[in-house]
């Protein structure tokens, strides 16, 4: 298998993420863009008095595995895949699978309850999109959810992140707006979206609640879909 962009960047990924604003809006606090979209989900569920204990996640594109290893005692069964074998190098106690082929996932049919695609479709080529989404949407279960969330290209500090950041050279990001047409595109319902990621770290302490009444605004660092594979 041929190493892919992510298995040559994977020994310095922290290091090549770095970036002046980014470190201040994170803080003393080196998970917290992980942690806002681990609470990001568990709001999800809970708000709709769904218990999870009893579910399936995939995360798609799940890199080094931090998102899972914070949601691993959410779920009953937690399992990640990504092309880059050496992204998922140092997971350890979940379920992982290489993505031989960017656009097949290596999971059966209807076998997860939730699958979450973070900071992934930006990296994919435009016209392997609605495949990648088609893909996610077999290996759902019915009634099961994507949960796609994305750098927001309308908030300028993130374009700015962005343009400067190594990692993001090949970065395409797409606006919510595409988002929605991927997921419809595949067969998938629409269910929520908000935008987050509006104060940094240090402010969100205190602050953290009012984000609840920006979620509409589509200024966020980052936005976050929701949406849902039809019952039958
Ligand atoms: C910016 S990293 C994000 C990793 C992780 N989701 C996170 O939030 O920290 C993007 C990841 O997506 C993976 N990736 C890119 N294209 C992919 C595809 N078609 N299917 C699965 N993973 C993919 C890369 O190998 C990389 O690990």
């Amino acid at each position: 298998m041929r190493p892919t962009r992510f298995d040559e960047l994977s020994s310095s990924y922290e290091d090549l993420l770095r970036d002046p604003i980014r470190d201040r809006f994170a803080g003393q606090e080196s998970t917290f863009f992980h942690r806002r979209k681990s609470e990001l989900i568990r709001r999800f569920f809970r708000r709709r008095n769904i218990d999870t204990s009893g579910l399936r996640h995939l995360d798609v594109g799940c890199g080094k595995g931090e998102l899972l290893s914070m949601l691993r005692a959410d779920f009953k069964h937690s399992a990640g895949c990504d092309v880059s074998v050496d992204m998922m190098r140092e997971i350890t106690g979940v379920e992982t699978r290489v993505q031989i082929d960017p656009l097949q996932i290596p999971f059966e049919d209807g076998s997860f309850d939730l699958v979450t695609a973070v900071c992934v479709y930006h990296h994919v080529p435009v016209a392997d999109r609605p495949s990648l989404t088609q893909e996610i949407q077999r290996v759902l279960k019915p009634g099961g959810i994507f949960c796609m969330i994305e750098h927001n290209p309308r908030n300028p500090v993130t374009r700015l992140i962005v343009s400067r950041t190594p990692v993001d050279a090949d970065a395409i990001l797409l606006e919510a707006a595409e988002a929605r047409g991927l997921a419809a595109g595949a067969g998938l319902l629409p269910v929520e979206h908000s935008y987050f990621l509006y104060f940094p770290q240090t402010l969100y302490r205190y602050v953290g609640w009012m984000e609840g009444m920006l979620t509409k605004l589509p200024f966020g660092g980052q936005y976050a879909l929701f949406s849902q594979r039809p019952l039958a």
